[in-house]
């Protein structure tokens, strides 16, 4: 098989938004306590944080992390997370039917992520509450000073405001499953009347209006449509939320699912920019992707979870060879589209659907999809340039013309560096690459990294790392050429300078 590609500078799709590398915490099974928290580890530090999670976390270069649902927030009462930890209430999470003790809440978490160095994507509950609750946290996180809000947070030993830019009014809330579900026009109009609210504490702060929870809810994209109608001028952007399975073992198909994240993005393109000309606005919506993964592996074994405990082992994935190849083609759709994704949230971070696991008192460890996700945060910054593609492809159960090349190309002018990021669909043969890069005189490859495994199902544990990249691809550029063989099945960084 033989793949053709045409990079040049002049194909600028855009400068990637470094916030499409995000994550997310959850208050939901061991992602916050047993995970990114477990004051009994004997790496944690005074504050009852894991070093060996933080050292992990450092790794991904994660921008942005998302907090503190998902689900939970929309039962969530941000109160019982401030103030003398020894005074806090026990809670019954409803989301996750878990007990949450509280331990953790918004000061904690603001100071882990400082020391992780991300910034916050904060999540206010529009599930069984509102305008008043929005607008108190607001000003108790970003108000300097002199306000009962603000002044409390004071008390709570933060005299400097914690200044969070980014907000997500509510989650999921076209979902049954939310508590507190809501039409779209109920959404829509309390999504406007707290961002109005909000806008006023702190006009500097960026707000997400809710989008739908997959391309499979039957209120999509008509729940874009109706709720942008009412948010369009108050919001900066409209989230995304996509997960996807192989359930049927279909490797072929399900490693085709990226189009269907590439079909969901046009698509809320589309209707961003139909409600921009029904509203007859110069401003363009953006996109938050801010829940993506793979999540299939933890479904039947977290039926079997009794309730009312802190931290069970809820979501917990282990993912395998062929899941880190699918999360890398959802990396590269992410960049084939930063014009209007500029931000994305890796769902989630820790032990819940996660890159990064932990064992209770024991060891951290990175799984498969690890790899790709660090890879993208590192070498993907720069502009995302859009390669001209020439690719074999194939037809899959729900999908025809699935390229076997899956790729995007970041050029990072400050660093005089490119990156070829290309996934090899075909499962059973090499692809022969040729790519033209006469655009970038005497550029050689210094790099060519790949992810790949004779077994598509092989996973990692905390003792053994099976799938982990090595940098023995081989790429060569000779007279503005870059040939290469991508092996079956393969995630590929191929670096230039
Ligand atoms: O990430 C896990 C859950 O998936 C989140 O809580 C929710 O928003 C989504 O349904």
């Amino acid at each position: 098989q033989q793949a053709r590609m045409v990079v040049d500078k002049a194909f600028k799709i855009a400068e990637v938004d470094k916030r499409i590398y995000g994550s997310f915490i959850e208050h939901l099974g061991r992602a916050v306590y047993g995970g990114i928290y477990e004051p009994s580890h004997p790496g944690a530090d005074n504050l009852g944080f894991r070093n060996d999670v933080k050292d992990l976390v450092r790794q991904l270069n994660v921008p942005i992390i998302r907090y503190p649902g998902g689900n939970f927030v929309s039962g969530y009462n941000w109160e019982d997370g401030v103030g003398p930890v020894e005074q806090r209430s026990k809670r019954l999470d409803l989301a996750w039917r878990a007990l949450e003790p509280n331990e953790v809440g918004t000061n904690e978490f603001m100071n882990w992520a400082k020391e992780v160095g991300s910034e916050v994507m904060m999540a206010v509950n529009l599930g069984t509450r509102g305008v008043d609750a929005a607008r108190n946290l607001l000003e108790y996180c970003n108000h300097p000073e002199g306000s009962y809000w603000s002044d409390l947070r004071r008390s709570h030993g933060y005299e400097q405001p914690h200044k969070i830019k980014t907000w997500c009014l509510g989650n999921e809330m076209d979902g049954p499953w939310q508590i507190g579900q809501k039409t779209p026009v109920e959404y829509g109009r309390l999504a406007y009347e707290t961002a109005k609210a909000m806008r006023l504490v702190d006009p500097d702060i960026e707000l997400v209006s809710c989008g739908s929870s997959s391309t499979a809810m039957p209120t999509f994209p008509e729940w874009e449509a109706v709720t942008l109608d009412h948010t369009y001028d108050v919001a900066d952007f409209v989230s995304l939320h996509q997960y996807y399975g192989n359930r049927d073992n279909d490797t072929a198909n399900y490693l085709a699912r990226s189009m269907d994240m590439e079909h969901f993005i046009r698509t809320v393109i589309a209707t961003c920019d139909y409600i921009k000309a029904k509203k007859r606005s110069k401003k363009t919506m953006y996109l938050s992707f801010d829940e993506w993964n793979v999540w299939y592996h933890s479904n039947q074994a977290d039926r079997k979870i009794e309730p009312w405990s802190v931290g069970p082992p809820q979501l917990e994935d282990v993912y395998n060879f062929e899941d880190a190849l699918l999360v890398g083609s959802m990396l590269i759709t992410l960049l084939r589209h930063a014009d209007r994704v500029k931000m994305a949230c890796m769902a989630q971070l820790v032990n819940v659907i996660a890159p990064i696991m932990t064992e209770n008192g024991g060891r951290a460890w990175k799984q498969t999809i690890f790899y790709p996700y660090m890879h993208a945060s590192i070498y993907g910054r720069g502009v995302s340039l859009q390669p001209v593609v020439e690719s074999p492809v194939y037809d899959a159960q729900d999908y025809t013309d699935v390229p076997y090349l899956d790729s995007a190309v970041v050029y990072n002018e400050a660093e005089e560096e490119l990156t070829i990021f290309a996934v090899n669909r075909h499962l059973e043969e090499a692809l022969e690459l040729k790519c033209d890069v006469r655009g970038f005189e005497n550029y050689r490859v210094i790099e060519h990294i790949v992810l790949e495994h004779d077994n598509l199902k092989v996973a990692n544990t905390a003792n053994e790392e099976k799938v982990k990249p090595h940098s023995h691809g081989d790429a060569a550029c000779e007279n503005g050429y870059v040939n290469t063989r991508l092996s079956k099945a393969s995630w590929n960084v191929i670096r230039l300078k």
